[in-house]
């Protein structure tokens, strides 16, 4: 895979004026975006057909929870789009996650389009150990990332969504071919903002790291490309991993 098929840049908008401002500006160099809950809900399937007609790899961040049944139905919607990543909570359980895999093979296959790859968000880098606490949860979160990881690779799950921290012990438990898709990336010098379990692109990648998601490293930068040429000169610094 090529550094730029790694890097997953988050659209952390809510107009689609500011989304094409930004696609544009970054052109060819990046060929991977991730849509999330507030610009889906704001601006519907017409950011995901905008991206689609410029060729561009789309991550679905909607991070679907509930009964097995109302998830799969959810997914096989979703899997019409066309987009290249969608994503569920681990902690939907196994039956949730089998059936979530399921209905996303299934109807890529009806439809004899690629299969869009499916992850699992484990516990959110959000929870710090208070919340974990407040939770009831006693075993470490790490541990539990771990375990939810795992789980989710027997229920036919493509990969999980993680701290670059979790990262070296997931790929550890879970292989070469399990994806580990990283937010809180900031390049040397950058501003944290409001993530706290960050690592620079060469080192979320030396620990593990399949994807990078990078938000305002570069969608708040003064230049955009040159940040993004910037993180992409970073990520080729990192061990080739394959
Ligand atoms: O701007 P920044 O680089 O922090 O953006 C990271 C992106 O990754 C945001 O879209 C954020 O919602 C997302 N994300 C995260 N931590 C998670 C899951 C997703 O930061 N555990």
């Amino acid at each position: 895979m090529e550094n730029r098929d790694r890097l997953i840049i988050a659209l952390d908008f809510s107009e689609l004026n500011h989304v094409k401002r930004l696609v544009e500006q970054l052109g060819d160099r990046i060929s991977y975006y991730k849509v999330g809950m507030e610009l889906y809900y704001s601006v519907g399937n017409s950011v995901i057909d905008y991206l689609r007609e410029l060729d561009k790899n789309i991550f679905l961040d909607l991070k679907l929870h509930d009964i097995p049944n109302t998830v799969a139905n959810g997914l096989t919607a979703l899997t019409r789009l066309g987009v290249s990543m969608l994503n569920v909570h681990a902690t939907g359980g196994p039956t949730m996650l089998k059936a979530a895999a399921e209905a996303v093979k299934n109807e890529a296959a009806a439809l004899a389009i690629p299969r869009p790859q499916l992850i699992a968000v484990t516990v959110l880098t959000s929870i710090h150990e208070n919340d974990w606490a407040a939770l009831g949860q006693e075993r470490a979160i790490a541990e539990q990332v771990v375990r939810f990881a795992s789980l989710a690779q027997e229920a036919g799950i493509d990969g999980v969504v993680a701290s670059p921290q979790e990262a070296e012990l997931i790929r550890k438990a879970c292989g070469n071919e399990f994806l580990i898709v990283t937010p809180g990336v900031r390049p040397q010098g950058s501003a944290l903002n409001d993530q706290s379990r960050v690592a620079t692109p060469a080192g979320a990648l030396n620990a593990g790291a399949s994807h990078l998601v990078v938000g305002r490293p570069i969608t708040a930068a003064d230049n955009p490309r040159a940040a993004a040429e910037n993180i992409l000169d970073e990520m080729r610094t990192a061990y080739e991993r394959n």
